[in-house]
């Protein structure tokens, strides 16, 4: 971080006024020094109020999800922030930071991206200022095979967070749409780089719709996608809500690698809006349909097939057949 960083950082965790002095002691700088970094901050957006003879308080933050305004928001081990004003994908960018050494828990935040990209080769409206979009960089020693189950645990943290922000039960559509009134308001991409039999790194893309309004959204998202904001007429803290939803994520991340998937799973199904509903799925085998049962330990969908049979869909495209009517968590249309 940089020294003004450091000092958005101490003034916004500390209880009251912090002293020029004592500022300029933990930087090892001069009082003139930390008076010119304020005044650079001021300049930013920042309103920090001095107080003679008692110190700076930090009055408001600049609506970022800079470094310096997350710092007082993170909670766990992962506070190595990478903050770009504008970037075609956090994925490419988390990548190249994977493939350059970056440790487990690098974090990329980008205000806006150009070519935000989805699961299935979709696009990711991704306007400046409003949601949140984050990369962050694992290093599971796991096989290929059990990073499917990353991304549930992912979707399980975002649903998490969502429902501790806004005090509603969000839904789950497999493998981890989140879903507010049957609304997509968040994804998870996951990618990953590894030999057969080792995992290099993993990229846990989230895209959260914050405070986005409905009437932005492209036409073909609307009535399908929406925000927070948008379903609950309360504007997101993005910064506190960055904090919440990486806490959340770290803290099932960590289980999932001591206890295995069984952790998740049993979570996952209590967001899930799929269960015990007719789906029809598009996936690379082609049509299938069934009754969802639930989810497998390894992230699979289990459906129970027309003939009485199990049927088990590791990737795929789901559509809701029938039943929705009652349910306020989840949609049936795909998005
Ligand atoms: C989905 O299709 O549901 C997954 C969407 C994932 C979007 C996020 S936004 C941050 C990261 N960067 C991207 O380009 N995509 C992911």
């Amino acid at each position: 971080m940089t020294a003004a960083e450091r000092i958005v950082a101490w003034l916004g965790a500390a209880d009251g006024p912090l002293s020029g002095e004592e500022l300029a002691r933990r930087l090892g700088c001069s009082r003139a020094a930390v008076w010119k970094h304020v005044a650079a901050l001021r300049r930013q957006g920042y309103r920090i109020d001095a107080r003679p003879a008692v110190g700076y308080v930090l009055a408001r933050v600049p609506d970022r999800l800079g470094p310096a305004e997350l710092a007082p928001h993170l909670r766990g081990s992962w506070r190595d922030v990478r903050w770009f004003a504008s970037v075609d994908s956090t994925q490419r960018v988390a990548r190249e930071l994977a493939r350059g050494g970056a440790a487990e828990g690098t974090i990329v935040v980008a205000e806006r991206q150009t070519a935000g990209r989805g699961r299935l080769g979709r696009q990711w409206h991704s306007p400046e200022g409003m949601n949140l979009y984050c990369s962050i960089v694992l290093r599971p020693r796991l096989p290929p095979a059990a990073v499917p189950q990353i991304a549930l645990v992912a979707g399980v943290a975002v649903a998490a967070a969502v429902a501790e922000e806004t005090g509603r039960p969000p839904g789950i559509k497999w493998p981890n749409d989140v879903l507010l009134d049957g609304r997509k308001v968040a994804g998870v991409l996951t990618e990953m780089e590894s030999e057969i039999e080792r995992v290099h790194h993993v990229i846990a893309g989230i895209g959260v719709n914050l405070n986005a309004r409905e009437s932005a959204f492209p036409r073909e998202l609307r009535g399908k996608a929406s925000s927070l904001f948008a379903r609950t007429g309360v504007r997101v803290d993005r910064a506190a809500f960055t904090g919440r939803l990486l806490a959340a994520t770290e803290s099932r991340y960590g289980r999932f690698l001591t206890e295995g998937p069984s952790s998740v799973v049993a979570e996952w199904e209590s967001y899930s809006c799929l269960t015990g509903k007719h789906v029809r799925v598009a996936s690379a085998d082609g049509e299938l349909a069934g009754r969802v049962l639930g989810l497998d330990t390894d992230g699979a969908l289990r459906l129970a097939g027309p003939r009485g049979d199990v049927i088990r869909v590791v990737a795929g495209e789901v559509t809701v057949r029938d039943g929705y009517e009652g349910s306020s968590r989840c949609c049936s249309r795909s998005t």
